[in-house]
This record gives structure tokens, sequence and C-alpha cells, in this order.
């Protein structure tokens, strides 16, 4: 197995270095992995002039998967567009084909008093959303910033085509197969065009899964559903920007957005691999910061990438053991648990392996 490790930016090195020490024990237990760094984001910047250097995307290419930590901080804040962090994670995305972004929201039974919402609201959460992540307003043109009248105007464009419509429905019909078997598809259908499009190929894709229940919900209201009865839902598929607010939202449910792992798979089932949450630079190199979604993220390489789900049920038996034991970061800390550090967090997760 051929790892590209890029930890990125903030919190990202400290994170990743955990998931590395989970590597290391299977590599101690006879597993053949390969791991090779590099940077991305604000580092790739300060190495390369890049967020995305070269050297790193023909890294990324030539592996099996690819572990990334976070990307941005506040001294790129003023870098042209293109040379900022969050470009090179949008460009390493569009580059590996990494249509299909998997981000699970999972309660732990332990962590429900750490969620804002009423215990009994979360217990037994288990969603799966499904977020297109290489079309929509992110990448659509045209875009820019222009003199129109006398005065600046904003602009980007929502567009998506019915293939790439087509195909995160089917990887999404494919889940809720294998999960509960009811699929929620979410756009603004009352109002977008894009969404209109959207909805219909769902709808013509359903055709194909006979078993699986598809529902359709505009994003205003599957934000409230979210928060107010967020059980009702199985598996998530919605575009791009709906995705990426949805499922910030749905992370606190978890408890903490240091929880939530991500898959970003192409076609073939190669993917990248990132916890959802940022680069915190507000807590970066204090080794504050919660490994767990990184080290979550490493079990689904194992199961999406390289199809061992013993090795991505050991990864995850080992994290629900240490919030077993109590142990939490700042982020999950409560009355009566143990505060531990990054990578205190990092060496009970070896420990309870
Ligand atoms: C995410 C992040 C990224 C996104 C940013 C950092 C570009 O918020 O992965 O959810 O918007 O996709
Ligand atoms: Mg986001």
């Amino acid at each position: 197995m051929k790892l590209a490790i890029l930890p990125g930016d903030g919190i990202g090195p400290e994170i990743v270095a955990q998931a590395v020490k989970v590597l290391d024990v299977l590599r101690g237990d006879g597993m053949a992995i390969e791991m090779e760094h590099a940077p991305i984001g604000g580092a790739g910047y300060d190495a390369a002039g890049d967020p995305l250097p070269e050297a790193t995307l023909r890294l990324a290419r030539e592996a099996d998967a690819v572990l990334l930590g976070a990307v941005g901080g506040p001294q790129y804040d003023a870098l042209d567009r293109p040379l900022r962090p969050e470009r090179g994670l949008l460009r390493i995305r569009k580059a590996l084909n990494l249509f299909a972004n998997l981000r699970p929201a999972l309660l732990y039974p332990e962590l429900a008093s750490a969620s804002s919402l009423k215990p009994e609201v979360v217990a037994g959460l288990d969603i799966m959303i499904v977020r297109e992540l290489t079309g929509d307003v992110y990448f659509g043109q045209p875009r820019g910033i222009e003199l129109r009248n006398g005065e600046r105007v904003g602009f980007n464009t929502m567009l998506y085509t019915e293939s790439e419509v087509r195909r995160v429905a089917h990887v999404a019909f494919d889940i809720a197969m294998k999960r509960g078997r009811r699929l929620c598809s979410v756009e603004k259908a009352n109002v977008l065009e894009c969404s209109e499009l959207w909805k219909a190929v769902m709808i013509e894709v359903a055709r194909d899964y006979p078993e699986v229940e598809l529902t359709h919900m505009y994003v205003d209201n599957a934000a409230m559903q979210l928060v107010r009865a967020p059980k009702q839902f199985d598996t998530i598929v919605t575009g791009n920007i709906f995705g990426d607010i949805l499922s910030d939202a749905a992370s606190m449910l978890s408890g903490s957005i240091g929880m939530l792992p991500s898959a970003s798979l192409d076609e073939h089932g190669k993917g990248m691999y990132e916890p959802i949450h940022g680069s915190a630079p507000d807590i970066a190199g204090r080794d504050l910061a919660n490994p767990l979604a990184t080290i979550l993220s490493l079990a689904m390489m194992f199961k999406y990438t390289f199809g061992d789900e013993a090795t991505a049920a050991r990864i995850e038996n080992a994290v629900k053991r240490v919030i077993a034991q109590g142990y939490r970061t700042g982020d999950i800390w409560t009355e009566g648990t143990t505060r531990v550090s990054c990578s205190g967090m990092g060496d009970a997760v070896v420990a309870a392996m």
C-alpha cells in the first residue's frame, strides 16, 4: 500500500502524526505500508510557491490513497486567490477526480452530552452524507469580481451536468443499499434550475434501485430537520456547497467537528481521506487538537480503498475503546472525563489497538 501523507497547515501536522502512529502499529504487525510525506496548502506555498506543488500532485497520483490533514491559515488570507491554501485542496480533489465525498455523522453514546443538542435527540445517530465534490458553484464558470456600471460585482456559477449528478447518485444509492435503504436528496429546486436538474436525475437513477426509498428535501428545510430530528435521516445526497454546509451542521450532532472523518472517492475507489474540520490556527502547534477524525479517516481508507473491513473495524474499535475509557481532548471534554492532549489521544488509540 503506497500512501501519500499530506499534513498541510495549522493542526494538520499534529493530527496526521497521530494517524501515522496508527499506521506504524499496522506496519509493526506486518502490513506492507509505504508512506511518503509532501506539502500542500500554505505549506506547499511556503515550500514551492504553489498550494499544490507539482511533486505533491505526482505523489498523490502515484499513491493508492492519500491522507490529508487540513489546509489554511490567516497568514495566507491576503494572497491572490490562486495561491491560497484552499485552492490547493480544491485542485487536488478535481485533479484526482474525487467526486464523491462521504461524510458519516455518527454519535458515540458516551459523547451524547458533548453535543449541543439534547441527548435523546442525538442518541443512536448514524447518518451518511454523500456530498458531490468536484462540481457546483465551487468550480462553475464564469466566476469573478469585476466592474459593472461603476461598481464591483462578484459572481459565481452554480452548474451541474447530468452525468455529474448521475455518477454521484449511483454512489449514494449504492451506499444507501448497504445501510438503511433510505436516501434523501437535498437541493433547492423551488428556486434553482441547477437543483431542478439534480432532482430530475435523482428520480431517473432511482429506477435502478427499487429497494431504496428516495425522498427530496429543500436545503433550508434539511438544515432545520438536521437539528430538529436528525435521526429521521439515513443517507443524504447533495451538491458541493449544500453538502459543505450541512456536514458542518451534522458534525455538531456528534459532539464535535473533531470527530468526523471523510472519504473522497473517484470512480475506481481511489481516495483521499481527511477530517472534515479545518486547520484551526487558533490552537495549532499546542498539542490540543482532536486527532480522532483523522484516525477515523484512516479506518475509512482501509474500508473504501483497500476493502479491508477488518483493519477498519480494528481502528474504529480502538477509537470506541478510548472514548469508553473516558479519554477526551478539550473539544469533547465534559466533567468527570480525562482530558488528554492530541498526542496523548494518539497514544491512547495505539494502546487500545
Ligand atoms: C471542507 C472545507 C473546504 C470546502 C474548504 C477548506 C475549501 O470547508 O472540506 O468542507 O469548502 O470544501
Ligand atoms: Mg467545509
